[in-house]
């Protein structure tokens, strides 16, 4: 890889797991009996997978804890690690006063099968509406929708979903991954917007 150079964090490439590491036994850890037999050891537990995380993040919020940073997730791979890095860094932010507001953004659509679409939120239903012509346009035997909030906003042609969670009124909701200009993606509660955060955060 000439002429690529890694920047690590703190001069460490990160916990090195040398070639002849056996991994632990799997008789040691629990996991999924469907996987019996697929499996050879268990080479970084979940633990220290999440351990090493919080340490992550705890670096990010060291370089960038005042910067208005984009997690761009990669799926499928990076979601679970990007949905952990994501948590980490806000526990931190909590319990500091560095705080970064982080944007997060995904990339990448495959084919399907049997698909769940899940929505934060169905306001008129237009992102819904455009979303399903994408997804039928590969042929999925099955295409449910789950919508944890309906809101009721007059004029409200859209199906509902297979899935309710709430039925909201007619506000701008913002948290548990709900945005405003791809802010607020970072705060556990679901929120109405203030006029001052909408100024704020205005593009
Ligand atoms: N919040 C965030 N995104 C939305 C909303 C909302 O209230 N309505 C439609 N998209
Ligand atoms: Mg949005």
């Amino acid at each position: 890889m000439a002429g690529i150079v890694l920047q690590t964090e703190g001069g460490s490439g990160g916990i090195v797991i040398d070639d002849d590491w056996p991994g632990y036994s799997l008789e040691l850890f629990s996991y999924p009996a469907h996987y019996a037999g697929d499996l050879e050891c268990v080479v970084v537990p979940h633990g220290v997978i999440m351990d090493r995380t919080e340490r992550l993040a705890r670096n990010i919020m060291d370089d960038l804890g005042d910067h208005d940073i984009v997690v761009l997730c990669v799926l499928k791979g990076g979601y679970q690690f990007c949905a952990d890095l994501v948590d980490k860094i806000k526990a931190l932010s909590c319990s500091s006063d560095r705080t970064i507001p982080m944007r997060v953004h995904f990339i990448r659509l495959k084919s399907y099968l049997n698909v769940l679409i899940v929505e934060g939120i169905i306001g008129t239903g237009k992102t819904l509406k455009a979303l399903l012509k994408h997804v039928e346009a590969f042929k999925p035997k099955m295409i449910k929708v789950a919508g944890l909030l309906v809101k009721r906003v007059p004029h409200n042609t859209a199906r509902l979903p297979h899935y309710v969670g709430f039925e909201i009124p007619d506000r701008f909701v913002v948290g548990y991954a709900l945005d405003y200009n791809e802010y607020f993606r970072d705060l556990n509660h679901i929120c109405v917007i203030s006029e001052s955060g909408k100024l704020k955060y205005k593009m």
